[in-house]
């Protein structure tokens, strides 16, 4: 019987070793230690033998059963991590080969602008308030002191959402919702995407970014307001940009104004990107209107002060001396990879 053994041990441990796909090993196993295997079969001819052989006999069948376990498993590993000839070949490494140069991202020009923006208002003391998209009419017109139906609106032509729900047209609104939020002082600057109905051409999209500022305190006049808008635009484009306002019409500043600086491109001389004129149009302005004071309860005889709002997009393509607004909501990577 120890023979016996002996012979189907050395005979399985062939079998595994020259298994050398899953299938032949699972045919091994099956050979050996399967419910008609060979080592059942041995097992099942104990009874056979002398009865004082037979519990050696049955431990030598159960530790081959281990043993022959522990090699199919120990075969199974080493076929698992053996290489494949031919995908070793495919997947070979030429490590002479030129590295790939990781792509770096950069900043959207928009985007990069508008921080700068921000920035410089943060120098002044500004924090940065945001507001929803999505506005009620009451923030939209009402609050911003705009009477029902006045022409003014007609520049505000916007996406209603439903009646009393629009898609904001100017970041103006979030004037509003700061102030009725706190008492003076107040010094906010809010950056934001609008909409209008605008025809899309050179230098309009129905979707745009403004930057707004607003400042209320005891003792603002327009001078302050005139300063800060000459601190913003040496800030962006150096100390040599000279600031024009000129009458302007908002229902939410008295007196309102227009804000231009000299042309950066001529520095005033006069040339396609000013249209001749030497300046560059650039947003309004104008002193809080007391209504708008008082509407969102504050006391108009004490606090006074300015507001501001330039779009993000003007002020882009004058630095980078893009003539299409559209370029920048194109998301063409062969303008995009150049910043
Ligand atoms: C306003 O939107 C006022 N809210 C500005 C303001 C703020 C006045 C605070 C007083 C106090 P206006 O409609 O002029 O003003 O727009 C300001 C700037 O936004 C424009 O100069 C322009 O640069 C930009 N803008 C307006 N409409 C578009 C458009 N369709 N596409 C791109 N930019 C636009």
């Amino acid at each position: 019987m120890e023979d016996k053994i002996r012979k189907l041990a050395e005979e399985a441990r062939e079998a595994v070793a020259a298994a050398t796909t899953d299938e032949q090993l699972d045919a091994a196993r099956a050979r050996f230690l399967g419910r008609k295997g060979k080592v059942r079969e041995l097992r099942q001819s104990i009874p056979d033998l002398p009865e004082e052989l037979r519990p050696e006999a049955g431990k030598l069948i159960n530790q081959t059963g281990k043993q022959l376990e522990v090699l199919l498993e120990q075969r199974r590993q080493a076929l698992v991590g053996a290489p494949d000839e031919e995908q070793a070949a495919e997947e070979r490494l030429d490590v002479t080969l030129p590295g790939r140069a990781p792509r770096i991202a950069g900043r959207h020009p928009l985007l990069a602008t508008m921080e700068d923006m921000i920035d410089i208002f943060l120098g002044l003391g500004y924090t940065v308030a945001e507001g929803p998209e999505v506005e009620d009419y009451y923030h939209a017109f009402d609050a911003l002191n705009y009477p029902e139906d006045h022409p003014a609106m007609d520049e505000q032509m916007t996406f209603y959402i439903e009646d009393d729900v629009l898609l904001r047209s100017q970041t103006s609104t979030v004037q509003i919702r700061v102030m009725a939020g706190q008492q003076p002082p107040v010094r906010v600057i809010v950056p934001g995407r609008c909409f209008r109905r605008d025809t899309v051409d050179a230098t309009h999209c129905h979707t745009f970014y403004q930057l707004e500022g607003l400042l209320v305190d005891e003792g603002i006049t327009f001078a302050d307001l005139k300063g800060t808008l000459q601190a913003f635009a040496e800030g962006m484009f150096g100390p040599e940009v000279k600031v024009r306002i000129r009458p302007d019409f908002f229902p939410f500043t008295e007196p309102s104004t227009e804000f231009a600086v000299s042309c950066v491109m001529c520095g005033g001389e006069g040339c396609r990107v000013c249209s001749q004129t030497g300046w560059l149009e650039l947003g309004g302005a104008g002193a809080v209107d007391p209504n708008v004071l008082e509407m969102v309860g504050y006391d108009s005889e004490t606090y006074t002060g300015f507001a501001f709002g330039v779009g993000v997009e003007r002020f882009a393509m004058l630095r980078h001396g893009i003539t299409d607004i559209r370029v920048f909501y194109g998301g063409d990577m062969r303008m995009l990879r150049q910043f």
